[in-house]
């Protein structure tokens, strides 16, 4: 695979339909996944669960991008393959979540993402591991009086600085300023805290001259709180997903790829494929899950070598799933087949 600029490898990730794993859980978020199937979050054992993931045959043709932690870059197959090989084999791209996590704003709720420092050192070193584009997530909650204004720019700024320094080290970065599900909030003040959010982030993407073609956007959709009694419906989260992206998004980025915050995996494809199917735009629009995607492959695998294969079907299934929804092509009679 040559590809030779940003623009070439933002637009490869996100080609025929294809779309990103995001497997760059923290170690104590793997923790947390693999509590609930009773597995030890050991270097090795999450190790095995990925190269189990990255050798699924489902992972060819539909994904084009993996998302990858610190620890896994760095990681050899069983057989001594460095996992990042196995990936490229696949067709996929190696990306790096770059950012340090979160940092509380005093004593508030809100949260500053952090990672600024020493990241240009950080960059060379993923380049020179063959890491193709780049990850930064910025978290935004709902609740009593916040989103503040402070919050959201101080967050938008931070993805824009790390977004100029990616494409800097010849990397494209994806930049996610993520509004969490968490809460009983309405899909209204969901609508309102994306908005001032995605304006933010293209204000200060503009003033540091990013360039928009070699840049990929993960976002939230427009959804209910996770809390809320009220939930809104496919056909709504989809148009007022549609309308937020429309209105903020330039239409020279080359892709989208949605995050699925802790919908379950068929609602997170159910949505791609509504929006998609009802177009009126000149984005990519696809899927950079992380639970959505791994969910019934881990459910599966359980932590023993007898249900790889199994584990790789599901995850083979969820991928082609995504992939049919991201071109407008899926159906829920498709899931059982
Ligand atoms: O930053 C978020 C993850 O890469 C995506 O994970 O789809 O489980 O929200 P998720």
């Amino acid at each position: 695979m040559s590809l030779n600029t940003l623009e070439e490898i933002a637009s490869y990730i996100v080609s025929e339909g294809k779309g990103i794993l995001a497997a760059d859980e923290s170690n104590p978020t793997c923790g947390k996944r693999f509590d609930s199937i009773g597995v030890e979050s050991t270097e090795e054992n999450r190790r095995d669960y990925r190269e189990m993931l990255f050798r699924a045959s489902g992972m060819k043709g539909n994904i084009g991008g993996v998302i990858l932690f610190d620890e896994t870059i760095r990681q050899n197959a069983k057989d001594g393959t460095p996992l990042v090989n196995i990936i490229s084999d696949q067709g996929a791209l190696p990306g790096i979540k770059v950012d340090k996590g979160l940092k509380p704003v005093g004593n508030t709720e809100e949260t500053v993402t952090v990672g600024l420092e020493g990241l240009d050192d950080r960059l060379k070193e993923y380049v020179s591991m063959g890491a193709k584009f780049t990850k930064w997530r910025a978290v935004i909650k709902i609740g009593e009086s916040i989103p503040t204004d402070e919050c959201i720019n101080a967050n938008m700024k931070a993805l824009a600085d790390y977004a100029k320094l990616v494409q800097d080290n010849g990397m494209v970065p994806m930049v996610e300023p993520e509004v969490l599900m968490d809460g009983d909030h309405s899909i209204e003040e969901c609508f309102d805290a994306s908005d001032r959010s995605l304006k933010s982030l293209f204000k200060h993407l503009q003033e540091n001259e990013v360039n928009i073609k070699g840049t990929i956007l993960k976002p939230n959709m427009i959804t209910s709180g996770s809390k809320s009694a009220t939930q809104a419906d496919v056909d709504e989260v989809a148009r007022r997903t549609l309308d937020c992206l429309i209105a903020n998004v330039p239409s020279e980025l080359p892709g989208i790829t949605f995050l699925s915050g802790g919908q379950s995996d068929l609602i997170a494809t159910a949505h791609l494929d509504a929006m998609n199917k009802i177009g009126g735009f000149n984005w990519k629009l696809s899927f950079s899950y992380g639970r959505a995607l791994q969910a019934p492959a881990l459910k599966a695998w359980m932590g023993k070598t007898e249900n790889m294969f199994i584990s790789q079907d599901a995850l083979s299934h969820r991928a082609k799933m995504n992939r049919l929804a991201s071109l407008g092509q899926w159906a829920e009679e498709l899931e059982d087949e």
